[in-house]
């Protein structure tokens, strides 16, 4: 046996990455010190505990639920949060985005949120964010109890504020039920509903499950508001030389589907995923990972692999033709047993153009950005998006946007 502790390994190419992703001998290795928001979490767990709480949690990332929510939930919720920056005439794109992910995410995870409430999404927010600087404590520069203490105090606060209100709404609605005086129908389809109703049978107790919901809010808001931001600078960027598509974008909902696949592919929200091996394994190339060892998934270049996508693979292309059995957005999502359970919530389905277009679900980031360009946004021209300096990835550190006036002299709505 090969013993690799400190051994580090990066997986870059296609091929190598999706057999890692699905090999049941590798670990999840990314969130050990962030253990104060991911211990005991859906992302953390392993085999057998894994695929238990996964069946739970999947009764509701199920296609029927998805059509509700883009149907009867997305559409007034963005148009809630997005509605300020309208009538202002001007915003930030990054937050914007976080603004609608944040209430999008809140509602799924099941914190109860009026999107309407600006200070209370700033607020929540905020909190959030520092779950996530938790999460991903081991890739911190800053003092590493210093970003524990805060991430407790946010925690200790967001449970005050904004957890126990929503538990006890969601377990007088459990008693509702159990006397029968609502229905299944009246319950409300969330994350926090769902496990309250199971806590028992999988024996999860008060702290687990107080964890999975920071952890689910975090793991939903970063990535989708991520997505968001790309996909428009990415649209905005191939709209100089195309105008025409930029103008479809602005009508074809199905159109920004496309740009946002493509965009995902090149912009994924965790760059990396980390494994460890729990024994020696040799993937079908010969590559052997050692038990103990640290193997890096790059998704970043998996996802430009040429043998894949050809060799415009850096380049954004919403018209791209992809090999058959590969995802527009690559890897985007992960693969294997850990693949993310949001993928058709913020995705969509695949795009098949055979699909009648009653069945489409086209997923929340691009109503998201089809909401934001069919409300008029534009780059301001006058004040250029600028980098974060600090960032070896492309993020924005401002975005400024401005909605633009209708012919007619109106403004239009979200
Ligand atoms: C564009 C948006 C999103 C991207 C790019 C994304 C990406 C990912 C990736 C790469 C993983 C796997 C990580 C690994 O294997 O180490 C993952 C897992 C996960 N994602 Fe997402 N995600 C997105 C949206 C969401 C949303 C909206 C939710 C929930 C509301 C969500 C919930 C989860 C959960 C619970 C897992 C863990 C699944 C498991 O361990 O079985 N994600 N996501």
């Amino acid at each position: 046996m090969a013993m690799g502790n400190n051994m580090k390994i990066e997986l870059t190419d296609w091929l190598r990455v999706k057999e890692a992703f699905r090999s049941k001998h590798l670990r999840q290795a990314g969130y050990t010190e962030g253990a104060i928001v991911m211990a005991d979490t859906l992302l953390d767990l392993h085999g057998l505990e894994h695929r238990e709480r996964r069946r739970l949690e999947n009764r509701l990332f199920r296609r029927e639920i998805f059509s509700f929510w883009e149907h009867q939930i997305l559409g007034k919720t963005i148009a809630a949060t997005m509605q300020p920056f309208v009538d202002k005439g001007s915003g930030d794109l990054a937050q914007i985005g976080y603004r609608c992910a944040m209430n999008l995410t809140a509602t799924i995870a099941g914190i109860d949120q009026d999107p309407r409430d600006e200070v209370q999404t700033e607020l929540m927010y905020s909190k959030v964010k520092k779950f996530s600087e938790g999460a991903t404590i081991m890739h911190s520069t800053r003092d590493k109890d210093a970003v524990r203490s805060e991430v407790k105090e946010a925690m200790s606060s967001f449970f005050r504020d904004f957890y126990v209100p929503s538990k006890t709404r969601r377990k007088d609605l459990l008693s509702d039920l159990k006397n029968e005086t609502i229905s299944e129908e009246e319950l409300p389809k969330d994350v926090l509903t769902t496990l309250l109703r199971n806590a028992e049978v999988l024996e999860l107790d008060d702290e687990i499950v107080f964890r999975e919901i920071c952890f689910y809010l975090q793991a939903g808001a970063h990535s989708t508001a991520n997505s968001f931001t790309h996909t428009v600078d990415d649209l905005f960027t191939w709209g100089d030389k195309n105008p025409k598509d930029l103008d479809l974008a602005r009508e074809n909902l199905s159109f920004v589907q496309r740009c946002m696949h493509e965009s995902l592919r090149l912009s994924p929200a965790s760059p990396v995923a980390l494994r460890t091996p729990l024994e020696d394994v040799q993937l079908s190339d010969g590559t052997l990972l050692p038990q103990g060892s640290h193997v890096i998934l790059n998704l970043v270049e998996a996802n430009r692999d040429p043998s894949i996508f050809g060799h415009s693979a850096d380049l954004f292309d919403p018209h791209r033709i992809v090999p058959d059995g590969v995802a527009r957005w690559g890897m985007s999502f992960g693969a294997g047993s850990h693949a993310c359970v949001g993928a058709e919530l913020d995705g969509g389905l695949e795009i098949d153009t055979s699909r009648p277009s009653e069945e489409a679900l086209y997923g929340t980031v691009s109503v998201m950005v089809h909401a934001f360009l069919s409300a008029g946004g534009r780059k301001d021209e006058m004040n250029p998006p600028k980098l974060d300096e600090n960032s070896e990835r492309k993020h924005f550190s401002q975005y400024p946007v401005v909605f633009a006036v209708g012919n007619d002299g109106s403004s239009r709505k979200a």
